[in-house]
């Protein structure tokens, strides 16, 4: 390997940046992502902190009014992928996706706020995101927790930002396929189909697509219309964090309604959380809320919450958890757990690694004093970059990369590792 790491990283940084946003990849992901571009912010901060905020206004400039921030903003055409704007039909001046994704943002701002090294830019910025990232985490707890329960529930498998876990199985049995427009995908186009979900789960996303923009993407509808609702502990657990960290950050400019209400949520949703504990499991399950049940599926969403502020004997027993995955799969952490016979290791969330996960799990789990297994999740997952090059997913066991090639949201957590900047406010 001729370059260092960090200029390999570097350098994919700059190949998806389009000036204002950056794509995850071109040609599979032509457009901005709304949780790949805050978390790809933390890594264009080592390099260019204007820049870094740029990435996260960029995505906050196309906030809907009711506080939705939406997973994707289709800023120019681009037929390379499928469902397009045509399809979500939301109506907005510059189209958007109708559904929302993991609430990183305020965990990437506050962040990029504690480490900045232009104090005084930090502060305008920082300053002017605070009500939107508070107005999105409102919307969260209204249209997501209609019956006030402290979580919230996502009600398309795409706004978890894992499509095709096999969380999902059970509960999208329920979602019907019929009516679905014919439809191309083009991601198959661009991936190994092989590591792509597959075409019956790609009609239930679109069924649920049709049905939402049939209600006008009204909000104050689409939880109780949908028949998929899900409370995920790792969207739950990003949503946990980010409340507690806008609260540390509404106090810098002396706003306390903003801090008072966001550590409430925070409050109330880690205490929420121990009902999705699994002592078998010794971890987070998500809960199908239209069905009042847990999901047995051991999947990496309850390893994730670590990210919250959970209780640290939550995270120490995740730790073990995290160790005792380690044992199976050389490069953790799996998005499944391997000896689940659901388990494939190629295909997407369904237990290929990810790094992005990988490091909000290394932050979580370093809070709580588990060093050990945070340094040794961030080793491996440096390992993987060097045998593997910045893929989508890798491959747990034998580190195929899988998905895209020249991964912005990979390249920027090998640029966060090996900074060591997670480490600032633990
Ligand atoms: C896939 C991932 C999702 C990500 C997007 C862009 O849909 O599952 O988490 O945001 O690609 O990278």
């Amino acid at each position: 390997m001729s370059k260092h790491l960090i200029d390999r990283a570097a350098e994919v940084l700059r190949t998806n940046d389009l000036g204002h946003y950056t794509v995850p990849t071109h040609g599979l992901y032509p457009f901005q992502w709304n949780w790949d571009s805050c978390l790809t912010a933390l890594g264009q901060a080592h390099f260019d902190e204007a820049r870094s905020w740029q990435e996260i206004e960029t995505l906050f400039e196309h906030q809907w009014e009711d506080g939705m921030v939406p997973h994707i903003v289709f800023h120019k055409e681009d037929d390379g992928y499928f469902p397009g704007p045509e399809v979500w039909d939301t109506g907005r001046p510059v189209p958007t996706t109708g559904i929302t994704q993991p609430p990183v943002a305020a965990f990437a701002v506050y962040r990029l706020f504690q480490r900045a090294k232009n104090r005084e830019l930090a502060k305008e910025k920082a300053r002017a995101l605070l009500p939107k990232l508070h107005a999105w985490h409102a919307w969260f707890f209204q249209c997501r927790d209609p019956q006030d329960t402290g979580l919230v529930a996502v009600i398309h498998p795409w706004e978890t930002g894992r499509d095709n876990s096999i969380d999902w199985d059970e509960a999208f049995e329920r979602v019907p396929t019929d009516n679905v427009k014919p439809f191309v995908r083009r991601d198959t186009q661009h991936a190994n189909p092989e590591h792509r979900p597959t075409q019956a789960q790609y009609e239930r996303y679109i069924w649920l697509v049709q049905k939402f923009r049939s209600l006008g993407w009204d909000n104050s509808k689409l939880h109780d219309a949908s028949p998929f609702q899900i409370v995920d502990p790792g969207f739950n657990g990003i949503l946990l964090r980010s409340c507690a960290d806008l609260a540390k950050l509404a106090e810098e400019f002396g706003e306390q309604t903003i801090a008072e209400e966001s550590r409430a949520w925070a409050a109330s949703g880690i205490a929420a959380m121990e009902s999705l504990w699994s002592d078998a499991y010794g971890q987070y399950l998500c809960f199908d809320r239209a069905t009042g049940s847990m999901i047995d599926s051991p999947s990496v969403a309850g390893i994730l919450a670590a990210v919250a502020p959970i209780p640290d004997a939550n995270k120490t027993t995740i730790a073990k958890r995290v160790e005792q995955l380690a044992e199976i799969a050389s490069y953790p952490v799996p998005s499944h757990d391997p000896t689940d016979p659901r388990f494939d290791g190629l295909r997407y969330w369904r237990g290929p690694t990810w790094l992005i996960v990988n490091y909000m799990i290394a932050d979580g789990l370093r809070a709580g004093g588990q060093t050990k297994t945070a340094a040794m999740i961030e080793k491996s997952s440096l390992e993987l970059i060097k045998k593997s090059g910045f893929a989508e997913y890798y491959d747990p066991i034998i580190a195929e990369p899988c998905g895209g090639t020249t991964f912005t949201w990979t390249a920027a957590m090998v640029v966060e590792i090996l900074s060591g900047s997670e480490r600032v406010n633990t």
